[in-house]
């Protein structure tokens, strides 16, 4: 069995899984999201500090299965530096003191992974992530070979969610939120421009969409005068904003899918979770005749059961890390 462990941002999950039979033994993940709510964002030093608490709970309830443990993994980028750090400061005591190797998992192949948790992989696959940095098409042959098609060069789809959440008042994390409203609302009442569509590059942008929004709420807070935005408003804008960033990205993966061939989609990360992202990945899935690869919900925001099912194929391939060598980065520098 391998422990891992997952601390890249707000949430502090541990979880075991069976090296031989991909079982997942056990998973517990304790969210920090109504601390970080008040604040319309992560604020990094709380986060860490609500780690140190979170971590030793978890793992006390793992303590029957430390000895079949054969190795400790843990999440070293991208992320939060100062909530990297306190994971890794965990598993290195671990492997310390049960003897065993460490494994340094990339974040991202975590998210990748999450579509595969208690099952055989299916690469090699094309892959749509977008979670709360991240917003990018992925060529996934193998474990070891990904190769990043586009991404964003400023917000994450995710992100721009949570922009509009604060701007509007509604809390952190924007996504459900957003979504909630949206679901109300009519996906017609503004005309949002959507990102770089003239451009044939397959990059993504949300800076400018997030800026639009604001301009449409300010407008509808000066016809308000001294009222609050009504529930409608709220509404409207959410489903017109919601619209336009999900169209973003189909036309881009329409633009991509025109010169590459698509057998397979995964569509990972946190905001994965998005209904109306679903519902157009699927119809585009359906024309390309096309599998559409998705993980359950339960495993789609941040978890350390998707970073114990990379850490088995790691685990496989001996790729260990030394407690001397491994080291965390807030930025992914190679996959
Ligand atoms: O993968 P994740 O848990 O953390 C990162 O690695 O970033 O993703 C969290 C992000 C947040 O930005 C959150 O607002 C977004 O995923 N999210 C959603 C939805 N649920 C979560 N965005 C859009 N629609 C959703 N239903
Ligand atoms: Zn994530």
């Amino acid at each position: 069995m391998i422990l891992s462990i997952e601390s890249s941002c707000d949430d502090s999950s541990i979880a075991i899984t069976s090296i031989d039979t991909l079982e997942l033994v056990y998973h517990k993940k304790i969210s920090q999201e109504l601390e970080h709510s008040v604040y319309g964002g992560v604020v990094p030093e709380l986060a860490a500090r609500l780690h140190i608490e979170a971590l030793p709970k978890i793992l006390i309830e793992c303590e029957k299965y430390f000895k079949d443990l054969k190795a400790i993994a843990v999440t070293t980028a991208p992320g939060l530096s100062v909530t990297l750090m306190e994971g890794v400061t965990m598993a290195k005591a671990l492997s310390i003191s049960l003897n065993i190797p460490l494994i340094s998992v990339n974040h991202l192949k975590g998210h990748i992974y999450s579509t595969w948790i208690q099952k055989e992989d299916e690469l090699p696959c094309t892959i749509l992530l977008v979670s709360g940095g991240h917003t990018q098409i992925i060529e996934a042959k193998s474990l070891n070979e990904m190769q990043i098609i586009g991404q964003t060069s400023d917000d994450s789809f995710g992100e721009s969610f949570d922009k509009v959440a604060k701007m509007l008042g509604l809390g952190y994390p924007g996504g459900p939120v957003v979504q909630k409203y949206g679901a109300k609302g009519n996906k017609d009442a503004y005309t949002l421009p959507i990102p770089l569509r003239q451009s044939p590059k397959i990059e993504f942008s949300y800076s400018g969409l997030k800026n639009a929004v604001r301009l449409v709420i300010l407008d509808e807070q000066e016809k308000a005068g001294d009222k609050e935005l009504s529930d409608e408003v709220i509404s409207d804008i959410c489903a017109s904003f919601e619209k336009t960033a999900v169209d973003h990205i189909m036309m881009k993966l329409k633009k991509y899918l025109k010169k590459a061939p698509l057998e397979k989609l995964a569509i990972v990360g946190g905001a994965s979770a998005n209904l109306y992202l679903r519902k157009n990945c699927e119809e585009l899935c359906k024309k390309h005749h096309a599998k559409l690869i998705l993980a359950p919900l339960e495993f789609c925001s941040d978890n350390a059961a998707m970073i114990a099912r990379v850490a088995v194929e790691q685990y496989k391939s001996k790729e260990f890390i030394s407690l001397e060598d491994i080291d965390i980065s807030s930025r992914l520098k190679e996959f």
